[in-house]
Order: C-alpha cells, then structure tokens, then sequence
C-alpha cells in the first residue's frame, strides 16, 4: 500500500494504492453520511460489499455504460440527493469505472456549490487514469465531456482487489492507458518492457498502478487545468484513437487509444521524431495488448473529425507523440498529410510492414 498526494493551489487529493486499501480507508468513511454512485453492473457484483462495509447508505443506481453519461442521469442523481437530505459537509461516492466517476465528480461538484467526493475506482482504466486529477464530465448530445468541472476528489481508493471481475477487454482497455503513461515516462516504460509477457498479472498491475497516478499526479499538479500544454500529453494517441471510434466503433474506447498510438507513432517515425528499437518497442508494447491493429479503409473522414479535436489550434490537427525514452512532443499537420500518412499506415499494416 502506497499513497500519492496531489497538490493543488486550492486541495489537496490523497490516491490510497494497492492491495488492502479499500478494506483499510473505507472505514474512514463509517462516520460520515454517504451518497454512493454506482452502476448497476458494479451493483450486482458489488452490492455485498458496499452493504457490508458502509452499512445502510443512501445509494443511486444506474444504468452501465457510456449512453448513461448523460445530462438527465446527472439530474436524477441531483434529484436523488436533494429527496435524500444530503447536505454540505456529507459525502459522495463514486464507486465504479470511469463513467460512474466521471458523473459522480460532475454531481458532487454542482450539488450545494460542491460536496465532498470519494473515488473509488473499480476499472483498470479508472484506477490509473480518471479518478485522478479532477476532470469531470458528462456527454452532450452524443459529444464527449462537453459538460464538466474540474473539482478533486478528497481521496481516491485504487485497490486492485475490484480487477478479478473484469472482463479481458476491460483489462486491455485499462492496459491501453498504462501503454499511454509508458510512451511519456522511462519508469513505466522500463518496467513495460520487463513485464511483456505479464501484463494481466494481478502483482504487475497493482504495481503499475501506482507509477502511472503517481506520473499523473504530478502532471496535474503542475497544469491541473490544463493551461500550459503539460496536461494535453496525457493524450497520447487519443486524437486518432478517438476520430477512429467515432468512425468505425465496435471496440472500447482504450482499445482505440492504442490504435490511434499506433497510427500516430507512424506518422512521429515519418517526420523523424521516433524511431528506431525505441518505436519498434513501443510498437511490441500495444501488440502485446492488442490482438491485432486494423488496416482501416476510407480514412479520408477520419481528418475531418481530427481536425474537430478541442486541442486543435490554425486549422492544424495537434498530436502528442512519443520521441523518446520518457520523452514526448507536440507536432501540428495538415489535414491532407495526415490523412495521406493514416492511408500509408494501413497499408503497411495490410501488407505486414506496419
Ligand atoms: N475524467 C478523466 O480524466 C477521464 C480520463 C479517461 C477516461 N475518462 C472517462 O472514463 C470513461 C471510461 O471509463 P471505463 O473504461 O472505466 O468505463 P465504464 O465506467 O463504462 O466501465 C466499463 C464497464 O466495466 C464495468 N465494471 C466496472 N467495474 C467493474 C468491475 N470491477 N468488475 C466488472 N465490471 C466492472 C462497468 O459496469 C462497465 O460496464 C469514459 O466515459 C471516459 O470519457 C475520464
């Protein structure tokens, strides 16, 4: 058990990681009024153990899934909490993945100008990336995040016992982002490396864990709202990655992330910026993750909704792409010669020299 502590000019969040960290601090919690957030797949699996462990709490239901990031389930959960008496010194509890978190924070945040907010993240993904550093969302007809605030949880419980119950795609999903932090940080990459042929084992993740919130926490703690540039490298690979989902779908958001890395790391060796046994490093690292990277027809569209990135700036798509061990840049194209280096991509893969 090791905890990180993110410092902001106005809190200060404690991330609690590892084996024993949900039945240790969870008892913290007994003496307070809780609101708990949950969805109802982490609800049937997890219902014991919330019962059991804060007793009988006021607890709101919904739902799994991306189409619940909604403004309506943040009106119900409000409505839910006003019926209920919450009030300003009680607490909510995010208990699941990144979509039960990512609504959750949003409500805590509004709900009498803020209330405090336990995450507990219950998602390899979650653990690693969205209940750490404050952002919070929901999705605004059909566009991603639209509607959010930046407010920091108090603490954040990242136990891996909640990992047993994934599903493997939920593992890969998780593992994508821990890629991600491994194309920014030595350390995480380093011991990507070493760990290639386990990177499902329970022991590896729970160690990992900690290394990429504590690359996130200080990420965070330097550009917590994103103002200096820092913050956006935590976006490796999802300017493709997302165009891709929104294009052809059928795979989970993290497993986008990887492809879109995997697109974007061809274009960084194009330009000169990555390459050799570094790139076909990296490269390994997401195959290991992913079964296969498809060779996507039609990309053309595909530059169209890149160039609708919110990070984008002058009519150029903006990606964040690894250059070299721990290091990473910025590099700003145009729509035509990205689409032309997505199309060239593909036919590598499709001729198995991608
Ligand atoms: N706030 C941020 O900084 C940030 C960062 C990255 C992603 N996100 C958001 O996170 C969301 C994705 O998160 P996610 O991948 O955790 O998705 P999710 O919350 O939808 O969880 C994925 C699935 O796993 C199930 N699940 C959760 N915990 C489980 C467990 N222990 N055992 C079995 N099943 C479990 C959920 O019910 C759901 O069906 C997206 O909405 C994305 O926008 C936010």
């Amino acid at each position: 058990m090791q905890d990180i502590v993110l410092k902001t000019p106005t809190v200060e969040s404690v991330i609690h990681c590892g084996a024993g960290t949900f039945e240790k601090y969870s008892q913290n919690l007994k003496g307070r009024r809780l609101f708990v957030i949950t969805d109802d797949t982490v609800n049937e699996l997890y219902a014991g153990l919330i019962a059991s462990t804060f007793g009988k709490v006021d607890k709101f239901v919904f739902p799994a899934g991306e189409e619940s990031k909604t403004p309506q389930t943040l009106l119900n959960i409000l409505n839910r909490m006003l019926e209920a008496g919450i009030k300003r010194n009680d607490t909510v509890v995010a208990f699941g993945g990144g979509v039960v978190g990512d609504i959750a924070g949003l409500a805590a945040s509004l709900y009498m100008r803020g209330v405090c907010l336990v995450q507990i993240p219950t998602t390899l993904l979650a653990q690693v990336d969205s209940s750490v550093g404050g952002k919070t969302a929901v999705d605004l007809n059909g566009v991603k995040n639209v509607l959010g605030t930046f407010y920091q949880p108090e603490e954040v419980i990242a136990d891996p016992l909640f990992f047993k119950t994934l599903t493997v795609r939920e593992m890969r999903c998780g593992l994508g982002e821990i890629v991600k932090y491994g194309a920014l940080n030595k350390n995480v990459y380093d011991k990507l490396l070493i760990n290639e042929n386990n990177l499902f084992s329970l022991d590896f993740l729970e160690e990992i864990v900690y290394d990429c919130v504590a690359h996130k926490a200080d990420v965070v703690t330097k550009d917590e709202h994103d103002l200096t540039g820092l913050r956006k490298s935590l976006n490796l690979g999802h300017t493709t990655g997302h165009a891709l989902e929104l294009k052809y779908g059928g795979l989970s958001h993290g497993e986008y992330v990887l492809i879109g890395a995997y697109y974007e790391l061809y274009i960084a060796q194009n330009l000169n910026i990555c390459g050799g046994q570094y790139s076909e490093n990296l490269k390994k690292l997401i195959l290991r993750v992913l079964d296969e990277v498809p060779a996507f027809d039609g990309l053309e569209s595909v530059g169209e909704v890149a160039l609708h990135d919110k990070k984008n700036s002058d009519g150029l798509i903006s990606l964040v792409v690894p250059k070299s061990e721990g290091e990473w840049t910025e590099v700003k194209i145009e729509k035509k010669k990205y689409i032309s280096a997505l199309t060239e991509c593909a036919q590598k893969i499709r001729e198995n020299k991608w």
